[in-house]
């Protein structure tokens, strides 16, 4: 390892290849070990890799990239982001309760509210937004304090460190779904969070292309639990696509840094636009987590979300915009629309989407690659036209 002190930004391209195995050959790029099974060298002395759902040289590059990038001791890679999710939450048992932040991936509320009451673990949310709210919700059995921050899809901002300071107060852990930001932009192990979660499938590989999920822990032995349970639950990330993920990892300082450029002109545009209600984005100093997020992450990232007034103008809007790709995730180098309520927060029944704000105007915009002006005229053109939609049916 060199002794420059690297940034992370440095590190994104350095990482992967700190292994042995590169090394010895100088490849640049660390090989995809397409094996299942490992040769022993002897009968009774064994090499460091037996079988790949345990360990596989590919994989481990790229858990050993996220560990450095986040500052943890451990990373994990999974076959997808809901898999890091569900296989941390694993770590829970029969008659513990976990307190969920109430703006919380869809998926994340699946799992919560119909996978783990059959274990017998039980759930409260609450608003992460209010740590007073956050303390209200915790009773004697409660094992863990589950953030995501900004959240989805509204963008709300969790105080990490106020909640961390409640979780060591009361002998929880805390998880953190760190997807948004990635650790080029917010380090919450730094923070004291215990373990960190991402669905990799989104700025970390960045091309739209694989689905996968990482996991990093500080603590060796909650680092050993969750090792534990990545092989008994065997959800783990292929060497291939650990290949693509080490290799999406390396341009996404880059990426990052433009998409969020484009981003914040977007969401000060979107902002003086009479049609848009609201604009969620924690680099507006009008966001109500403003200041917290400028405290505790570096930027406010490439993700916003906006309300047109109804269903009807949210309709004419997509489907008179040309370049964002109309779909679910975000993340990718092509600017991705979506429409959470009947898309990443289908899981959630409507009336308590309603109750938290995902109302059927609302709309989640990932800032792509594509020049800033194209898609600000591309904007321009079609909320003219759901303009004349509202003013047509007279809303
Ligand atoms: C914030 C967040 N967490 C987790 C997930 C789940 O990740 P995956 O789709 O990779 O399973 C998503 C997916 O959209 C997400 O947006």
């Amino acid at each position: 390892m060199s002794n420059v002190k690297e940034s992370l930004e440095t590190s994104l391209i350095t990482a992967s290849t700190r292994g042995d195995y590169e090394q010895k050959t100088g490849a640049v790029n660390v090989p995809i070990y397409a094996s299942s099974t490992f040769h022993q060298e002897s009968f009774d002395s064994f090499g460091p890799y037996d079988y790949s759902r345990s360990g596989n040289p590919t994989r481990d590059a790229l858990e050993k990239t996220i560990a450095e990038l986040e500052g943890g001791t451990r990373g994990f890679a999974f076959a997808s982001g809901i898999a890091a999710i569900s296989s941390a939450l694993m770590l829970l048992s029969s008659g513990d309760h976990l307190v969920v932040t109430e703006e919380v991936y869809g998926g994340t509320y699946r799992f919560i509210t119909e996978v783990l009451p059959r274990f017998g673990i039980d759930h409260t949310f609450a608003d992460f937004t209010n740590a007073e709210e956050v303390e209200k919700a915790i009773r004697p059995n409660t094992k863990l304090l589950y953030i995501e921050t900004p959240a989805n899809p509204r963008l709300g901002i969790t105080d990490i460190e106020a909640i961390v300071a409640l979780a060591k107060a009361n002998d929880c852990l805390t998880f953190l779904d760190n997807t948004f930001m990635t650790p080029l932009y917010q380090r919450p192990l730094d923070l004291g969070v215990d373990i960190v979660l991402h669905s990799a499938t989104k700025f970390l590989s960045g091309h739209s292309d694989i689905i996968a999920g990482l996991a990093v822990t500080k603590d060796e032995e909650l680092g050993s639990k969750l090792g534990f349970i990545q092989n008994s639950f065997g959800a783990i990330l292929g060497a291939q696509d650990s290949f693509s993920l080490i290799q999406g990892i390396k341009t996404m300082g880059a990426r990052l840094s433009q998409s969020t450029e484009s981003a914040k002109k977007l969401a000060n545009y979107l902002n003086s636009h009479p049609l848009i209600e609201e604009v969620l984005y924690p680099g507006l100093s009008t966001h109500p987590g403003y200041e917290i997020h400028a405290r505790q992450a570096k930027s406010p990232g490439a993700v916003l979300s906006f309300c047109l007034p109804d269903r009807e103008t949210a309709k004419a809007f997509v489907e008179n915009l040309q370049i964002p790709v109309f779909a679910v995730s975000l993340g990718g180098v092509e600017s991705i629309l979506s429409y959470p309520a009947t898309m990443s927060h289908a899981a959630i029944p409507k009336e308590e989407r309603e109750k938290r704000g995902i109302s059927d105007g609302l709309l989640r915009f990932s800032v792509g690659l594509e020049h800033i002006d194209d898609l600000i005229a591309d904007f321009d053109q079609a909320l003219i036209i759901a303009s004349n939609i509202k003013q047509k049916v007279g809303i």
